[in-house]
């Protein structure tokens, strides 16, 4: 059906787009820094395709898309956007963009297709010319190792419920840095080990699909302590990239000022943020979670707290609404009158400050980036002067408005470093597949082609109002 579509072919430049209404009111521009990185991000499962191909093992999205019922369109990452093969033409629409960074994702079983013995050349090979040709355009790799897609082989021996998954894990990183480290700006170890560990082990509707606690939150425990080991030998073979972690958070709130729902909001807390954080920051796991999840409470070896707080270089935060908890039942996202994502996910960039303002008030730190923030939202298709175009200008609305949220954080004191959109592309949503789509860019799933939307082209003209900013700063400062 996508072929019907009407469209006007991209011609490889952008266009100057007016500002949505939201940014003109909270002007977020001027606040940011000169050095601070604009980017936009992606993940290797979710855009690569080439899943049986070039040598690469299956991982466990592979084997949880094959299994009926668990993705609500039936689809899976045969294809995707069809990445490794588009390569060069993503790395050029990346570059027109006019972006300081990409934020990427390597997929584990395509360098190393049982996570551990054998590096596969073909996979290696694919993601220096990423890399290369990301840094030929002017713009800086900011790679993560682990974005979900682990290798089935070592699901097949417990995956990151089994302690050895964590030794696996840091030879895969130690493998990436030998082959890429020297030009790669940036390591993120894991991307959201809440979501890999309670929807993927504890409700069971991400892969692998486990429906266990006490596993779910063992996993927690060894993706927390892989990720602290990782940076110490990273560190050990002196890789220069700058090592982080990137957490899914939200400010939670109770839905009421019932004594209930503040205790349910208060544990819901415990479970998404301090579970991470306090490990990470503190060396420690909130005790509340900890009694609260008493026999289902995971199993530590001395010493693998303090091996969890390893200082990190930055941390990276993907923010996309707030969590609001009650005690009885689930909260009606309908009853605030929030507008509301094609997610059903309510649209609260106030709640951005909120959540940067407490990280920095509660915790020591590094400088923040925030790595995903975007919207899947219904894209009209509509015929002005100059063609068709894809008019989200709720999509765009809504970056902008975080974008001003960010901004307000930094005003606020918070040593914010980069916003990234999510995301580049359309692409493979998960559990919802193809049917929801966070892309600045259309794809055209039947065709592969690629339209940047409004949002793209009011990113574009943001990030050059932007630099140009910046090139006066950076005159002003030599004149001095
Ligand atoms: C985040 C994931 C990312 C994408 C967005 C919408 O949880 O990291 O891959 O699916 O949600």
């Amino acid at each position: 059906m996508n072929r019907t579509l009407p469209h006007t072919p991209f011609n490889g430049s952008f266009t100057s787009a007016a500002p949505p209404a939201a940014e003109s009111s909270a002007n977020p521009e001027s606040v940011f820094p000169p050095g601070f990185v604009w980017g936009v991000a992606t993940s290797s499962f979710q855009i690569e395709g080439a899943a049986h191909e070039g040598g690469k093992g299956p991982s466990i999205w592979d084997t949880f898309c094959a299994q009926p019922g668990n993705i609500a369109d039936a689809s899976n990452g045969d294809v995707a956007c069809d990445h490794v093969h588009r390569l060069e033409d993503d790395l050029d629409l990346i570059a027109a963009l006019g972006v300081d960074a990409y934020r990427f994702s390597v997929s584990w079983p395509r360098v190393q297709p049982l996570g551990f013995g054998d590096w596969n050349e073909t996979g290696l090979a694919f993601y220096e010319r990423l890399v290369d040709g990301l840094i030929a355009r002017g713009i800086k790799p900011y790679l993560t190792l682990n974005h979900w897609d682990l290798p089935q082989a070592l699901q097949d021996q417990g995956g990151w419920a089994n302690r050895q998954t964590v030794h696996r894990f840091v030879d895969y990183a130690l493998g990436m840095h030998r082959r890429l480290g020297d030009r790669i700006v940036a390591i993120t170890t894991h991307n959201e080990p809440w979501v890999m560990a309670h929807l993927g082990h504890e409700t069971g509707l991400f892969a692998p699909g486990i429906k266990n606690r006490a596993v779910a939150f063992q996993v927690s425990h060894h993706l927390l302590l892989s990720h602290g080991l990782a940076l110490r030998a990273l560190r050990a073979a002196n890789c220069q990239a700058r090592l982080g972690i990137v957490l899914n958070l939200s400010p939670v709130q109770a839905a009421s000022d019932s004594d209930a729902d503040l205790a349910a909001a208060r544990l819901e807390d415990g479970k998404l943020v301090r579970w991470y954080m306090d490990p990470l920051y503190e060396a420690r796991y909130p005790l509340d979670v900890w009694d609260h999840l008493g026999a289902d409470a995971p199993k530590l070896q001395d010493g693998d707290l303090d091996i969890i707080a390893t200082p990190m270089d930055f941390m990276g935060i993907n923010y996309y609404s707030r969590s609001v908890v009650q005690a009885e039942g689930h909260y009606d996202v309908h009853t605030s009158g929030l507008p509301l994502t094609e997610m059903g996910w309510e649209v609260y960039p106030q709640g951005l400050t909120e959540l940067l303002l407490r990280l920095h008030r509660d915790y020591a730190v590094p400088p923040l980036y925030v790595t995903e923030n975007g919207g899947a939202f219904k894209d009209d298709w509509v015929e002005g002067a100059s063609g068709w175009r894809v008019a989200d200008h709720d999509r765009a609305s809504y970056i902008s408005a975080h974008i001003g949220a960010v901004g307000e954080a930094l005003r606020q004191g918070v040593p914010m470093a980069g916003y990234m959109v999510w995301s580049l592309l359309d692409n493979f949503e998960w559990a919802s597949g193809y049917a929801k789509r966070f892309g600045i860019v259309h794809v055209n799933y039947e065709t592969q082609r690629r339209t940047p939307k409004d949002s793209a082209h009011w990113y574009h003209t943001f990030l050059q109002r932007q630099r140009v900013r910046r090139d006066e700063a950076h005159t002003t400062v030599a004149r001095v």
